[in-house]
């Protein structure tokens, strides 16, 4: 017997119960937890694609950056009913909500396709490593006093460095962030010139946004951020070629992973250049 007809609606995803999604994510092998779905749903909005009787089949969000920019993710279609035109579908609702805003995406291999023939382009890999912390992840030598322990209310000096660093400001994420991360700085002259976070995510903790001058100031804030994670399970997704960076998280059993691609529509990616702020870690894959 062959049965195939679905006829499914867009709805909103502030709508449904948080366990549909995570059953969604759990389909396609994410590991978001509750908790994650309920996060980003608070940071962003979104559809999902839901049958008669309200089951989820699919799920994309968008998250606003100030009024000019937009990240896009939690892009998912269950695999029943993948390759039957339902991602393209979700995109086309999405992208008319998110209007002129330029546009940042990090796809996966599988939806490569349908987002470069979106008007998407190209711009970086992403390195996903994670693994069980090891005792490499000690402090680097001499490191230490230069990083302190900033507490939520310091997120408005953190939040303007995040905007030199991204290339928009992400007033919504630092304020949810400023609640739910640990973040620690790097200050030389006064002037904080770094800033990294750790939290709850997944498998266990997520360390991002890193942003940094250096490498080597990413390795200091991720080392610090690594603190006490002995033995924990820790991500890091970083868009940095091999280099110290990388190099470090091997090292503390943070092996790569995976790799997804970072696209743009509407303005290229913010460069990561020495010398001046820069993303050396993402928030998460839909935050960038
Ligand atoms: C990526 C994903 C959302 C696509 O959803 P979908 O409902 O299958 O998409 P569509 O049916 O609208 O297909 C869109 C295009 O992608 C192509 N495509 C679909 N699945 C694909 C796959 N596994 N590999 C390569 N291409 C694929 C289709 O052929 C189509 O291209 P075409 O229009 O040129 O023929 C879905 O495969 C999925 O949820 N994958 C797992 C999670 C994931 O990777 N999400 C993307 C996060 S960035």
């Amino acid at each position: 017997m062959r049965l195939k007809s679905f006829e499914l609606n867009a709805q909103d995803i502030a709508s449904v119960d948080v366990e549909a999604l995570h059953a969604l994510s759990l389909g396609v092998e994410w590991p978001h937890r509750p908790g994650d779905w309920d996060a980003l749903r608070s940071l962003g909005h979104g559809i999902v694609a839901t049958d008669a009787i309200g089951r989820v089949f699919g799920s994309a969000m968008w998250f606003p950056h100030g009024e000019d920019c937009a990240t896009i993710g939690m892009v998912i279609t269950t695999p029943r009913v993948q390759a039957l035109g339902g991602g393209r579908w979700m995109m086309d609702r999405i992208l008319a909500e998110c209007g002129e805003r330029r546009l940042i995406l990090n796809s996966t291999r599988a939806a490569y396709r349908l987002y470069v023939s979106l008007g998407f382009e190209p711009q970086a890999i992403v390195h996903q490593h994670q693994g069980y912390a090891t005792t490499w992840a000690a402090p680097v030598p001499g490191s230490a006093g230069a990083v302190e322990a900033i507490a939520p209310a310091g997120i408005g000096e953190v939040a303007a460095l995040d905007e030199a660093a991204f290339g928009a400001a992400r007033p919504r994420l630092m304020a949810h962030l400023a609640g739910t991360a640990e973040i620690r700085g790097l200050r030389r002259d006064g002037r904080l010139v770094g800033y990294g976070m750790r939290r709850a995510f997944g498998r266990g903790t997520v360390i991002g946004p890193l942003v940094a001058g250096s490498e080597e100031d990413a390795v200091t804030l991720a080392s610090a951020l690594l603190g006490g994670l002995d033995g924990r399970f820790v991500r890091v997704d970083t868009r940095q070629p091999p280099g110290p960076l990388r190099s470090y998280l091997e090292a503390a059993g943070l092996k790569l992973f995976d790799t997804t691609k970072t696209l743009t529509r509407g303005a290229p990616l913010t460069p990561v250049e020495p010398g001046r702020p820069g993303i050396y870690g993402l928030a998460a894959h839909a935050l960038s």
